[in-house]
C-alpha cells in the first residue's frame, strides 16, 4: 500500500496515524518510506537536498533503482511474513514528480519491473493548504516560488493517476483537507479491504 500526495499533504502524519490503527487491530505493519536509507536512497537524498547536483535523467534513473532495491531488501521479504507494507511514496512519485522535466512513458519503462501497488492512496490537498502547512514548519521564503512548484507537481500527479488507472492500477483519491484523524479512518477502511481482497486471493490460489 503505498502514500502518495503533494509536499505537505500529510503522507508521513498519515503513514504513522494508519499503521498505529491497523496494528491495534492486529495487523502486523511494516513502515517503510521512499527514497529509501538504503545506499541508492542515500544518494537521491542528497540530490534533493541540493548538495549532489544531477541531470533529472539521472536523478530518474536513480528513483528507479531505489525502488528495485526497496523491493528486493524490505517489500518481498516483508509481504512474504504476512505483513502489511505501508509506503510514505513509491512509483506514483515517480511518476508525478520525474514526469515534469521527462518524457512520462520514459519514466514509467525505466519502473517497469516495479510493480503498481495493490492500493495507491492519493491524499488530495490544494497547492496553497499545502504551503500554508509547509510554511508552519518553516521560513515562507520563495512563497510564489514554492507555490508554483506545488502547482506544477498537482498538475503531474492528475495526469499520472489518470496514467496508471489506465494501466490498471488500484488508485483511489481520498480528501485530504480534512482532520488527521478522519483522514486516517478513512485510509485505514480502504487498506484492510485491500488486505483482505489480497488474502481471499492468495488463499483461492492455495485451494
Ligand atoms: N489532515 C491534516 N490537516 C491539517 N494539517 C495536517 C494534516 N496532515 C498533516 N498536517 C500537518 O501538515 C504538515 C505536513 O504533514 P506531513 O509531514 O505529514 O506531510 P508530508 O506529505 O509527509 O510532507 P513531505 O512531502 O514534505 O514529507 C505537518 O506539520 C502536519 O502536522
Ligand atoms: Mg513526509
Amino acid at each position: 500500500m503505498a502514500l502518495e500526495g503533494l509536499d505537505g499533504a500529510g503522507t508521513t502524519t498519515q503513514g504513522a496515524l494508519v499503521a498505529a490503527a491497523l496494528r491495534q487491530r492486529g495487523l502486523s505493519v511494516h513502515e517503510t518510506a521512499e527514497p529509501t536509507n538504503g545506499p541508492i536512497g542515500q544518494v537521491v537524498r542528497r540530490v534533493l537536498g541540493g548538495t549532489l547536483p544531477f541531470q533529472p535523467a539521472v536523478l530518474a534513473l536513480l528513483f528507479a533503482a531505489d525502488r528495485l532495491d526497496h523491493l528486493q531488501r524490505e517489500v518481498w521479504p516483508a509481504l512474504a511474513t504476512h505483513a502489511v507494507v505501508l509506503s510514505d511514496r513509491y512509483l506514483l512519485s515517480s511518476l508525478a514528480y520525474q514526469s515534469i522535466d521527462l518524457d512520462p512513458p520514459w519514466v514509467a519503462t525505466i519502473n517497469q519491473f516495479a510493480p503498481p501497488a495493490d492500493l495507491t492512496i492519493y491524499l488530495a490537498v490544494s497547492p496553497e493548504e499545502c504551503l500554508a502547512r509547509l510554511e508552519r514548519r518553516q521560513r515562507p521564503s520563495e512563497h510564489y516560488e514554492q507555490l508554483d512548484r506545488l502547482r506544477a507537481v498537482h498538475r503531474a500527479y492528475q495526469r499520472a493517476i489518470a496514467a496508471s488507472r489506465l494501466a490498471g492500477a488500484q488508485v483511489v483519491v481520498v480528501d485530504g483537507m480534512q482532520p488527521p484523524a478522519r483522514v486516517c479512518q478513512v485510509v485505514t477502511e480502504l487498506v484492510l479491504a485491500s488486505w483482505n481482497r489480497r488474502a481471499r486471493a492468495s488463499e483461492q490460489q492455495r485451494l
